[in-house]
């Protein structure tokens, strides 16, 4: 059976063939055959955007891999620098180059002083530390200017270490800054976790100690988050990128994206409607509200994954573990009687909603401590391991610049008028 499809254009009888390659259409033999009709798909819901080969999702099958490791494996064996350096590099590190990876990303975990005091303290004393984070990523730029030359792979790559590295301290200075409290240095001999837990929560104590259990529990998450192929953030990385914008330009972009609430933004927005919904026997109301398109479930849905998201069962399961050190999340059984209300409900399963891994993350993280506006800067961290994969990946295939094409359906051409005559 030929690989390709035919194309009848039925107002002249003319057709032509389009080869079908790694499971997608060349869309080449349709510009030269039909120049200026262009396919309409907002949302991009049937175009890929481009070839890739780090992350690969079967939203059918429930199936998440990244660079061909599945994400259950990763996630009970790995650690999250490990998978940070296996997105960015293609290969897992043998013991040299997972030490020296380690080395690198620690030393460069500290930031100029200069940006804590002119441009973090600047901030106004509430500000939202998801807000501060996209701030701080641009202005990180302005720190490396160098950081433009965005064609010599070893400067991307010192750049990307850089960002790895530095991204939990700003994030942990957001959160610091925002409850009034003195800024903790990194402290290079403790795991990437337990040192983004110290310079989030340590206090006066020599050193902060933490369950392991917890710093586990966050490695797990950090790795579920690092990386989800074309969704928006990673699709705003990958279009940044493509105009030749310095990397933490890119990356303040894709933060931007993530903060949506229908992105990164839907663990707060979980945390909010649970706090809605008050209690346990609110929640019927509260799904026939939804079904009536009152509003959104948050943490359902997704437009890949029409099948459980593999990410929330083991979030699920880390969850567990962490209630154990914590105890249990008040929360978790207005979530659980809401999922078991949705996974029953014709509404529901007629439209293939199913949890996603906004749905129990959020309970984690409030369990462990942080605030509610910390909860996308938590997704930020890992994922800007995902997007400087991406956006590597972008420059290394010398990608043109993206710029789709729109249907024009406003207004024909006029004359203007003054504005006494309108
Ligand atoms: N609650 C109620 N109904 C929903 C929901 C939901 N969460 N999600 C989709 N629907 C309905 C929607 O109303 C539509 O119904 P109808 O066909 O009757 O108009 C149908 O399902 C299809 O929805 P859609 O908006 O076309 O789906 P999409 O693929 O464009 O949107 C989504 C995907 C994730 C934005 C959406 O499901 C949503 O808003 N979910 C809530 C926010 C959320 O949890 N986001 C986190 C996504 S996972 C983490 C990440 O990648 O950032």
């Amino acid at each position: 059976m030929p690989e390709s499809i035919t194309v009848t254009d039925n107002r002249t009888g003319e057709s032509f063939e389009m080869p079908i390659e790694d499971g997608g259409v060349d869309s080449n033999p349709w510009r030269a055959n039909l120049p200026g009709l262009w396919f309409t798909d907002p949302g991009f819901t049937t175009t890929a955007s481009c070839v890739s080969s780090i992350t690969d999702i079967k939203g059918d099958e429930g199936i998440l891999r990244y660079r061909g490791y599945p994400i259950e494996q990763l996630a009970e064996k790995s650690t999250y620098l490990e998978v940070a350096y296996l997105l960015v590099h293609g290969e897992l590190p043998d013991a040299g180059q997972y030490e020296q990876w380690q080395h690198d990303v620690t030393h460069h975990t500290y930031t100029h002083e200069n940006f804590r005091r002119r441009f973090v303290d600047g901030f106004h004393f509430n500000a939202h530390p998801m807000g501060m984070l996209i701030s701080s990523l641009a202005a990180m730029s302005t720190f490396y200017p160098e950081a433009k030359d965005v064609e010599d792979p070893a400067n991307r790559m010192l750049q990307m270490t850089r960002l790895i590295a530095k991204v939990p301290t700003l994030a942990a200075a957001s959160y610091r800054f925002s409850v009034g409290m003195p800024y903790v240095f990194p402290e290079n001999d403790l795991s990437f976790p337990h040192n983004f837990l110290s310079m989030m929560f340590k206090v006066a104590e020599p050193k902060y100690e933490c369950d392991p259990a917890i710093t586990r529990a966050l490695d797990i998450l950090f790795i579920l988050h690092a990386d989800h192929e074309q969704n928006c953030s990673t699709t705003t990385a990958r279009t940044v990128g493509s105009a030749h914008a310095d990397p933490y330009s890119a990356m303040a972009a894709a933060a931007a994206a993530l903060y949506g609430p229908r992105h990164g933004g839907a663990n707060e927005a979980v945390l909010n409607m649970l706090d809605e919904i008050g209690t346990y026997d609110q929640v019927d109301d509260f799904i026939a509200g939804v079904k009536r398109g009152d509003r959104r479930l948050m943490g359902f849905g997704h437009r890949v994954y029409k099948n459980y998201d593999p990410r929330a069962s083991i979030i699920k399961e880390a969850a567990d573990e962490v209630f154990k050190v914590t105890g249990t999340n008040p929360r978790l059984d207005i979530a659980l009687k809401l999922e078991e209300a949705a996974l029953n409900d014709e509404y529901f399963k007629s439209r293939r909603l199913y949890p996603n891994v906004d749905f129990y993350s959020g309970l984690i993280y409030q369990s462990l401590g942080f605030p509610v506006e910390m909860f996308t800067v938590l997704f930020t961290i890992p994922r800007v391991a995902g997007w400087l994969s991406h956006w590597n990946e972008m420059l290394e295939q010398d990608s043109r610049i993206t710029r789709p094409r729109q249907l024009y359906v406003g207004a024909d051409v006029r004359d203007y008028v003054t504005m006494d005559n309108r």
